[in-house]
């Protein structure tokens, strides 16, 4: 499997090949990742995968320092996933990108947004409240590095996960409003036995904090079956995501948000419920560590 780290390398592999399949991450793989990586495999001639932690969807106070980087353990689990899902498969037609810093932002890059130079890519109308809200850098960076990695692979298709369903109508809508040649597939969730959605950041948690912060998905499963029985007020079904969640108040620092909105430019929702709907919710665990999660009402 080839390891590249600039954009001149990835696009003479990528000129190999008549259908490419690309996963944009920040690396620390898991299985959520991998379930792309395979969906990949299976549809497309070659699959890369980028591994960049992408410095300008933080901020200065956040955890990129932290934030868990382990390419050659990356590289083996795309490896593994790539056997297991076809034991013949030509290594040639796998790759990752892993580029430095510079070689994404050639005008350099400043955490401090007041000192950025350069350009950089801004979706509006969708990315200023709930994560964005909460941070307020996070969507120009995510799409800033999103539209560059889509140009340099120039896949067929990317993939993305429901997990951070808001980053996925960011995405799609920069994807349109820009003109990328390249499909937007959203991914299911995948989630740890106990029902905790994963996440990279779930390796700052304790054991029993990881096992206990699954009731955000006990508190969505929980609205969704009183959707099923006939509740379609916002706001009952809000309640009843808050009251689970705080039935585990002892690792909650925060409930950021509970909120429904609507799938295409995930305006928040002001009348009943409907089937297609996004709940989704947002909590800062005593000790820092936000975790999200999100169900789209059936
Ligand atoms: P990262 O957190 O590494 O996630 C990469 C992709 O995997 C994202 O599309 C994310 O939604 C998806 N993903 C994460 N956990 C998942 C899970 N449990 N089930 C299904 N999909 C999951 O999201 C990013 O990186 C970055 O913002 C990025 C898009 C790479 C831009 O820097």
């Amino acid at each position: 499997m080839k390891v590249f780290r600039t954009v001149a390398e990835v696009r003479e592999w990528r000129n190999g090949f008549k259908t490419v399949g690309y996963l944009p991450t920040m690396g620390a793989l898991h299985k959520g990742h991998l379930s792309m990586v395979r969906k990949s495999i299976l549809n497309n001639d070659a699959t890369i995968v980028s591994i960049f932690v992408n410095p300008s969807q933080f901020s200065p106070t956040e955890d990129l320092d932290q934030y868990p980087r382990n390419l050659e353990g990356d590289v083996a689990k795309i490896l593994e996933c790539a056997k297991e899902t076809n034991s013949e498969i030509s290594e040639d037609s796998l790759a990752v990108f892993a580029p430095t810093v510079a070689e994404m932002y050639p005008s350099g890059i400043d955490l401090d947004i007041s000192k950025q130079k350069g350009t950089f890519v801004d979706v509006l109308g969708c990315s200023n409240f709930l994560e964005g809200a909460i941070r307020p850098h996070f969507f120009r960076g995510v799409a800033t590095v999103v539209t560059k990695l889509l140009n340099a692979v120039q896949a067929n298709v990317a993939y993305f996960g429901q997990k951070d369903v808001q980053q996925t109508v960011v995405v799609r809508r920069l994807v349109k409003d820009l003109l990328i040649p390249t499909s937007i597939e959203i991914s299911p969730i995948v989630r740890e036995a106990s029902g905790l959605a994963m996440s990279s950041r779930n390796e700052y948690l304790s054991a029993d904090v990881r096992e206990r912060a699954a009731v955000l998905y006990k508190g969505l499963q929980l609205a969704q079956k009183a959707f099923t029985a006939g509740d379609k007020s916002q706001k009952s079904l809000q309640e009843i995501v808050r009251n689970e969640i705080n039935t585990e108040s002892a690792i909650v620092d925060e409930i950021e948000y509970v909120s429904l909105n609507e799938p295409s430019f995930f305006q928040p929702k002001s009348e009943a419920a409907e089937k297609g709907d996004i709940l989704s919710v947002a909590v800062r665990l005593v000790g820092g560590v936000r975790i999200l999660d999100n169900i789209i009402l059936e």
